[in-house]
């Protein structure tokens, strides 16, 4: 029995650490070769990852790079637009966006000049509405973040109207898509965006550092990123310090030697997706989370995600009741070998492909005992 529903922080697939020893052993022999065969060998394996991410969200070609992780990636694309798209406007953002991103705005907005506009989440709500968010968008929005599922609530929003509402508005419209790829579907050929930033954890189980920037290649051709080094280059090895010049493709956000191993250690876990499909993956994840939310109506517990699952992602929150609950119920689950976490006092429930039902149920008699069961209060 795996209890492991821990989707929404790092993700793993059958095989996982097989798969991965393998990959990075292959590494660490040619890295450690004594001859020069290691830059070539490396930089095709970071290729090779940046085109199963290519390949997922069925980006153009050379529209797609590495960050570490989701900050980095949009730090670099803010640092890259022309000053014009951002001074003197709004930069729209939900108040249930990845806090982190929120930090990094915050602290971008005076050099930058643009003004940080949070939507704010209704009284007693758990994620800001799209509608919401639509009502504070107009035409003085220069660029607008949209979260594709929340990490508090697993709210799924809806992104081909937000796009379509920032087009119309003349927006540059990015999405953080770390908490729903791998689970839901998600393509830019289908939904036009302008740029994309995520990890390759969660659904995609791969290891940290291994983020991505994709970006359009109508925005990407103004782009002049202030990031910059000798990998933003056509030629890295152009080193005559006075004719620096960017690369027409995605490689014009990269900066100084790029991180490999990530990428190396993440590939496995895309490559699991790939071959499994979204389709299979969200299926199972629907059976388990269903029957979380079905138990969670039953008994009358209080839930933090919506219950159409057009408008969810892969997790399920549950509310927990005030004051050091959720520390103590982690812990006592734990104990029966079933991992989930808390944000305050919500409990997040992220089932996927090693998860079982007889985790899931486990899971369910043992949230009884700690919220309440309607059946035993009856009997
Ligand atoms: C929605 C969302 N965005 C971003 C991140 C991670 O951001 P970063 O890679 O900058 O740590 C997370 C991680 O939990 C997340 O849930």
């Amino acid at each position: 029995m795996s209890g492991y529903f821990l989707y929404h922080s790092i993700g793993t697939f059958p095989g996982k650490a097989k798969h991965m020893a393998a990959a990075l052993a292959e590494f660490s022999s040619v890295w450690s070769a004594e001859d020069d065969g290691q830059w070539p060998a490396a930089l095709a394996a970071r290729q090779r990852f940046i085109e199963a991410w290519t390949r997922l969200i069925e980006a153009p070609r050379g529209t797609l790079t590495t960050a570490e992780n989701v900050t980095s990636a949009l730090y670099s694309l803010i640092g890259g637009l022309p000053a014009e798209r951002l001074a003197g406007k709004r930069l729209l953002v939900a108040a249930d966006c990845f806090p982190s991103l929120h930090f990094l705005l915050a602290g971008l907005a005076e050099r930058f000049g643009f003004m940080l506009d949070t939507v704010p989440l209704r009284p007693g709500e758990s994620w800001v509405r799209d509608e919401d968010f639509i009502a504070r968008w107009q035409e003085d929005v220069g660029l607008a973040l949209i979260t594709f599922v929340t990490s508090t609530a697993s709210h799924r929003c809806g992104v081909e109207r937000l796009a379509a509402h920032g087009r119309a508005m003349g927006s540059i419209v990015g999405v953080d898509v770390t908490q729903g790829i791998g689970v839901a579907p998600f393509s830019v050929a289908a939904t036009p965006l302008d740029f994309v930033v995520s990890t390759s954890l969660k659904w995609l189980c791969g290891s940290s550092g291994a983020g991505i920037l994709q970006v359009a290649p109508e925005l990407l051709a103004t782009c002049r990123p202030e990031l910059r080094g000798w990998f933003s280059q056509p030629n890295p090895f152009s080193w005559d310090l006075d004719a620096f010049a960017y690369a027409d493709d995605a490689r014009r956000f990269d900066h100084g030697t790029p991180a490999i191993l990530a990428s190396l250690a993440s590939l496995p876990g895309l490559e699991w997706v790939e071959k499994t499909g979204i389709d299979a993956i969200r299926a199972q994840n629907a059976t388990l989370v269903e029957r979380i939310i079905s138990a969670a109506l039953d008994n009358g517990w209080t839930l933090r995600s919506p219950l159409d699952a057009r408008e969810r992602g892969g997790s399920v929150m549950l509310g927990l009741p005030q004051g050091g609950e959720a520390a103590r119920i982690i812990a006592s689950l734990r104990n029966e070998r079933l991992y989930c976490d808390a944000r305050g006092t919500t409990l997040r429930l992220s089932p996927g492909m090693v998860t079982t039902e007889a985790a899931v149920e486990a899971l369910i008699a043992k949230l009884e005992e700690h919220i309440g069961s309607r059946h035993r209060r009856a009997s």
